[in-house]
């Protein structure tokens, strides 16, 4: 597990991104795994930069969301469907119909949890799952306790998970109660994990991922068993881990890749 610390959330998003662009360029055709949420907008921004600089196509790229909201159709301002199309889908040059995300309205939710796994497989597994963490641990809406063999299915969510993301849905708008989401065996079988956590929010959920055993009650802290797993942090969220200055060469080391100016990312390696 790699453990990056860098100053702001803009940095990390900028890091995001770059890990993004380096794949698209070395494998145009990539298989991304996306993530919604408040984290990776910022990211999401980053890549359409790019692309307008031409710096990247997305036109041979395949993508999988890890979830969706189930009873929430395609349509619903609060789907993740809607989220994708308007936070980045519609600003890039992908080919809708290489975008991939569960359906929640779909009659039997079950099957299409099956049907999403199997697609994953078919595609030939992903390149690059990129993911937030929630507050208790989770990755994707892999609740506390859920299986650390699981696949692509349907989970109830916690009061937690639904407090927390109150605030995306009106007062007295039907808020969901359960998601299809990726499973955590689908996400470590991804060949490469980017994790970005900003905020003291997150702190605590962090280091239970960082430096915590590996246990369900943190879904987040299986990624210590991936082979090829970054985690992203901005100084909040990693103000609770005990070996910061450990992790401080991994910062040092990204500082004389990366340089930041002004508003934008400046790449010091290509
Ligand atoms: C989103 C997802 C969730 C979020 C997590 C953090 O697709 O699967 O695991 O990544 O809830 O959300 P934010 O970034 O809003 O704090």
């Amino acid at each position: 597990m790699e453990v990056i610390i860098l100053p702001t959330a803009k940095q990390v998003a900028c890091y995001g991104a770059d890990v993004c662009e380096s794949l698209i360029k070395t494998k145009p055709a990539a298989v991304l795994g996306l993530a919604t949420g408040s984290t990776p907008l910022a990211l999401y921004k980053e890549l359409i930069k790019y692309y307008q600089q031409q710096h990247i196509s997305f036109s041979q790229i395949t993508t999988f969301n890890l979830d969706e909201y189930v009873g929430v159709s395609a349509s619903h301002s609060q789907s993740y469907h809607y989220y994708m199309k308007t936070q980045l889908f519609d600003f890039i040059d992908i080919d809708p119909g290489n975008t991939h995300i569960p359906h929640g309205d779909a009659v039997d939710v079950q099957q299409e949890a099956i049907r999403y796994e199997q697609l994953i497989h078919e595609k030939g597994g992903i390149d690059l799952q990129l993911l937030g963490i929630g507050r208790n641990g989770h990755i994707g809406f892999n609740e506390p306790t859920s299986s650390l063999n699981s696949i692509t299915r349907v989970k109830a969510l916690t009061n937690a998970t639904k407090a927390d993301n109150q605030r995306f849905f009106g007062l007295g708008e039907y808020q969901p109660t359960h998601a299809i989401t990726m499973g955590i065996k689908t996400i470590m079988q991804a060949r490469q994990v980017l994790l970005l956590a900003t905020g003291t929010n997150k702190a605590q959920a962090v280091k239970a991922m960082i430096e915590g055993p590996v246990c369900a009650m943190c879904p987040a802290s299986c990624l210590q068993l991936h082979q090829y797993a970054t985690i992203v942090l901005d100084q909040q969220a990693a103000s609770e881990l005990i070996m910061q200055d450990y992790y401080q060469f991994a910062k040092q080391a990204c500082d004389t890749l990366f340089t930041q100016s002004g508003e934008g990312c400046t790449k010091s390696y290509g």
